[in-house]
């Protein structure tokens, strides 16, 4: 059935375009896949969060006053992403569903709707599916950091829980899931060495950096087909994060730990990275004979240099589209490149539309973004038609 707002039955498709390169993937918002009454429901809970934000504003020199548009209702129906969703691409991902904190209830107590709704998708389309994450220091619960008598946890404790979560959604999934990321965003923004307490990682505080290892080890007794990943973001914006992540794959490749690919999750922007950087990072990792993979790619239409001061919301005008439409084509040449050089395997967007992507209230609640390929409508941007004709 073709959406309400669009019919892509006879758009082009993206993953054709690639299929000699890589698989192209996208992140698929569990949204997306709910009834009405659902989207009505979480629709309310947006708008309350909105009404908070609207009364904690408070004006800067950037933004003066305030000037961000009230969220809109959930279509009805099916949405443009979930057309675009099956028919675009041929990996998906979860944006949310599959994080610790929606599935891991309690000691033994785990909810799969989420993982079980997009994987019946994914078989639907005939799409593979990669899990999105096991470890991470967000999004995870807060009881698994707790000794349950009002104390923290101890490294055995939150071992022995971290081993049966990733066994149980292995048992579950192994035969479904093309790859796994292990651990996500493990490497300090500071110092370039293991995020610890002071950035966030309960991981690292209580169990020591060997947590990373032993995530791997137990990762590979429970999805031994899977490739196994280890993701991050600014690798490619960053020298000195890039060095931190290559550091820290090197040691687990000396110690044989069963890593085979990093994850560059390029939440990028209009200007920044040039591409040879983009290229630079890849074979970096590509030269200790791991695998590459492009996680979480959006081009966003703001800079950002101080996230304190954020840039103020723009026009997404025509010159801007067709400058992301050169910059999405440039990079694209760039991967097509190191896919032939037998480094890059998967390229997944963060999202399907402008209208559901996470960047518009991210790092700026509410200022709206255009970062992907589809406007709020799911029609097709010049971003998108230069990606199926090049
Ligand atoms: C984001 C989701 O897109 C949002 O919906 C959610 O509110 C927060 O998390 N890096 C990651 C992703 O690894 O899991 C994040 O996803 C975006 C940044």
């Amino acid at each position: 059935m073709a959406g309400i707002f669009c019919d892509n039955n006879n758009m082009k498709r993206l993953f054709e375009s690639y299929k000699d390169y890589f698989r192209f993937g996208a992140a698929v918002s569990g949204i997306i896949l709910l009834n009405d009454t659902e989207k009505a429901e979480l629709y309310e809970k947006i708008m309350t969060r909105y009404a908070d934000f609207k009364k904690n504003f408070k004006p800067t020199p950037e933004v003066p006053e305030f000037n961000y548009p009230e969220p809109e209702p959930f279509p009805k129906g099916r949405m443009p992403d979930y057309e675009l969703a099956a028919n675009q691409f041929n990996l998906v991902v979860a944006e949310n569903d599959c994080k610790m904190g929606k599935i891991y209830k309690a000691e033994d107590t785990f909810d799969f709707t989420g993982p079980d709704r997009l994987l019946k998708f994914a078989k639907e389309n005939n799409q593979d599916m990669r899990w999105h994450t096991l470890i991470w220091h967000q999004q995870t619960p807060k009881w698994i950091f707790e000794d349950g008598k009002g104390g923290k946890a101890s490294k055995e404790q939150l071992e022995e829980r971290l081993k049966h979560y990733i066994m149980t959604v292995g048992a579950r999934y192994k035969d479904d899931i093309c790859s796994v990321d292990v651990v996500n965003e493990c490497i300090s923004d500071k110092n370039y060495g293991l995020r610890d307490g002071n950035e966030h990682s309960q991981w690292f505080d209580i169990i020591g950096p060997e947590y990373i290892d032993k995530a791997f080890i137990w990762a590979k007794e429970a999805f031994p087909k899977s490739s196994l990943v280890i993701n991050d973001y600014n690798l490619e914006m960053f020298e000195g994060k890039r060095q931190g992540m290559y550091k820290l794959v090197k040691g687990m490749l000396e110690r044989g730990i069963p890593v085979d690919t990093v994850g560059i999750q390029m939440h990028i922007n209009i200007e920044n990275p040039p591409v040879s950087e983009i290229e630079k990072t890849i074979e970096l990792y590509g030269s200790l004979g791991l695998n590459v993979i492009v996680t979480e790619m959006e081009i966003s239409a703001y800079v950002d240099k101080d996230f304190e001061h954020p840039d103020p919301r723009r026009e997404y005008d025509k010159a801007f589209l067709d400058l992301q439409a050169e910059r999405y084509a440039e990079i694209f040449e760039c991967f097509k490149k190191e896919a032939r050089a037998g480094i890059l395997k998967d390229v997944l967007l963060w999202g399907i539309t402008d209208r559901m992507s996470w960047k518009n209230n991210f790092p700026v609640q509410g200022r709206t973004d255009a970062p992907l390929l589809f406007d709020g409508e799911g029609k097709p941007k010049p971003a998108f038609e230069k990606l199926c004709k090049d």
